[in-house]
């Protein structure tokens, strides 16, 4: 009997197509929005396996009904949304989509950077206001990028094409922060480990890439903060509850640090009303760290491809808990 998937969302089709072709059944959840958890669970229940994502709430309640799910393959490269320690107690494999979206992600982290520092977005909405009448001496301006230090917190595969992107557009120094070395970065852009002090302490441009962990929530607080530069930007593209948005607000307002560019916001959808919007030195963007066509197809492959080797061989490309693979082997 053929197995079936469950995906929670329309994705791009190469996934429907690689599963389909491979001989799974496939049911996919066609509304303009998330499931609720009750309706995830239903659907759910129905199935061997899902591709999820992000809005998908996989929590210990969730694997508390659904704990005869065989494989979950989620469709994002975060996944703070599954309870990852329940789902291996339960043994259920969880893979997710690393790589295919590290150049689409960094490039908006990039753009942000650029787009905070010149003050693009404020100043384009001075344009659509009628605002725009002479040349200004002393008005807009802007913060330059070379030769400044960038530190990035989060060293992992996003973080390193955003070094890369740096060191190569602006011969930015490198500092970083992490939870290991990570000697490619010093080997190839010379990047320097330091103390989370230190990253704070002497970072002109200070970009976040790391995962949200218990550990990383909120660590962007009043605290940190105030041992930025005056002059620094603060750039988050990870996930909104890494920083804590009063707190930026605050040290945006009293000048304790200079801007920021924002794709994930605290809470999210951001506010129509949020202060943020209608500061100069800030740049906004609706978490769109992923959608390129080029990073969609490729997520939407790469969860098909967990999902089918999973079933092929016992097998992910790229499972967050292996440990439940190698036991299942074992
Ligand atoms: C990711 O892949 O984690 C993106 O942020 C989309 O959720």
């Amino acid at each position: 009997m053929s197995k079936k998937v469950l995906i929670t969302r329309i994705i791009p089709g190469k996934a429907h197509e690689m599963l389909s072709k491979a001989g799974f059944e496939l049911s996919v959840w066609e509304g303009s929005g998330p499931m609720t958890q009750p309706q995830l669970i239903e659907r759910a229940k129905q199935v061997n396996a899902i591709i999820s994502l992000g809005a998908d709430k996989l929590d210990k309640h969730f694997f508390s009904q659904c704990s005869h799910l065989e494989v979950i393959a989620q469709f994002a490269v975060g996944y703070d949304n599954i309870d990852v320690a329940e789902a291996t107690q339960k043994n259920i494999p969880v893979s997710n989509t690393p790589d295919v979206l590290s150049d689409a992600t960094a490039d908006v982290a990039l753009g942000l950077m650029i787009a905070a520092s010149r003050k693009m977005f404020y100043l384009h909405k001075t344009i659509e206001r009628g605002e725009w009448k002479q040349f200004e001496p002393l008005k807009n301006l802007g913060i330059e990028l070379s030769g400044k230090t960038l530190g990035i917190f989060g060293m992992g595969r996003i973080g390193m094409v955003m070094a890369q992107r740096c060191r190569g557009a602006f011969n930015m120094n490198i500092l970083y922060h992490n939870r290991t070395r990570n000697a490619e970065a010093e080997k190839v852009f010379g990047a320097r480990y330091v103390s989370f002090d230190e990253l704070l302490q002497q970072s002109d441009v200070l970009s976040v890439h790391s995962m949200l962990s218990d550990e990383t929530k909120g660590i962007f607080n009043k605290a940190a903060f105030s041992k930025m530069k005056r002059t620094a930007i603060f750039i988050n593209t990870s996930r909104g509850s890494v920083h804590n948005e009063e707190d930026l607000i605050e040290a945006l307002q009293s000048e304790t640090i200079w801007g920021a560019g924002l794709d994930v916001t605290n809470p999210e959808p951001m506010h129509a009303d949020n202060p943020l919007l209608q500061m100069p030195n800030v740049a906004v963007l609706p978490h769109i760290g992923s959608p390129t066509v080029e990073a969609r197809n490729g997520m939407a492959r790469l969860a098909a491809e967990n999902i089918i080797e999973f079933y092929k061989t016992g097998k992910m490309l790229t499972c967050v808990n292996s440990s439940v693979l190698n036991k299942n082997q074992n």
